[in-house]
């Protein structure tokens, strides 16, 4: 049996009250949060435009959690040095970004950062066959990027099953992004998936203790799944 990997919920800030982003840090953070999920959008690789590096080196002093930084841009390479100096603790790359995965896997570790692959809802997973042994993490997009909100594609819940497989006893998280609700948690954690990114399902009710019952409900279901 290939080892655990401890389960992670990632709320994604896309979702937050852009105009109290540091508080809204610390009450998701205080309701439960394991890690802050940093939507990046350039409004070229994906039809959205987010916030950049200036934004998450501004937050990083509201928590110690860790940074789990999702690049939806291209190209990246000329972007990671910024993102890695602005406090974020993993980064992912969209496999689709770029010709040269490897070369932006490796110079995300060579930063001193972990390095993370994301997959497209449309994108085979052998996408990562070659690059496995330069990978910290595989984000499976379960929505197509650039917007929150969307219905989850139950299509990645095969392709979550394969990964695990191909991962092994490899110490890579599987990351499943988008439409992550308590009812969807269950069926990727039953797949394989141990890093849950949620940002409405999250961020719904606007107070600390709303993200606490939302959290609890998504690590509940997916625990259960797991088990
Ligand atoms: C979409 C982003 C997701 C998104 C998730 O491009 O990568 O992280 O914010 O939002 P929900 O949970 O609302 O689908
Ligand atoms: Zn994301």
């Amino acid at each position: 049996m290939p080892a655990t990997r401890p389960l992670c919920i990632a709320p994604s800030i896309l979702a937050a009250d852009y105009a109290r982003l540091g508080q809204e840090v610390r009450d998701v953070v205080e309701a439960g949060a394991d890690w802050i999920h940093l939507d990046v959008m350039d409004g070229h690789f994906v039809p959205n435009i987010s916030y950049g590096p200036d934004v998450i080196k501004a937050l990083r002093p509201h928590t110690d959690a860790i940074f789990d930084c999702h690049l939806m841009i291209a190209p990246c390479d000329p972007y990671l040095k910024a993102f890695a100096k602005a406090g974020c603790d993993i980064i992912t790359v969209h496999a689709e970004a770029g010709p040269h995965l490897h070369r932006s896997l490796q110079a995300i570790r060579a930063l001193g950062k972990k390095a993370g692959v994301s997959l497209n809802p449309g994108t085979p997973e052998s996408v990562v066959e070659y690059v496995l042994d330069q990978l910290d993490l595989i984000l499976v997009m379960s929505v197509n990027p650039g917007f929150g909100g969307q219905k989850f594609i139950p299509a990645v819940i095969e392709k979550c099953r394969r990964l695990k497989a191909m991962i092994g006893d490899r110490p890579i998280d599987l990351e499943v992004d988008g439409g992550v609700t308590a009812e969807t948690a269950p069926l990727v954690a039953e797949a394989g998936a141990n890093a849950l990114v949620a940002g409405s399902a999250v961020f719904k009710g606007g107070t600390v203790e709303s993200y606490r019952s939302n959290i609890d409900a998504i690590r509940r279901a997916a625990a259960g799944a797991r088990a």
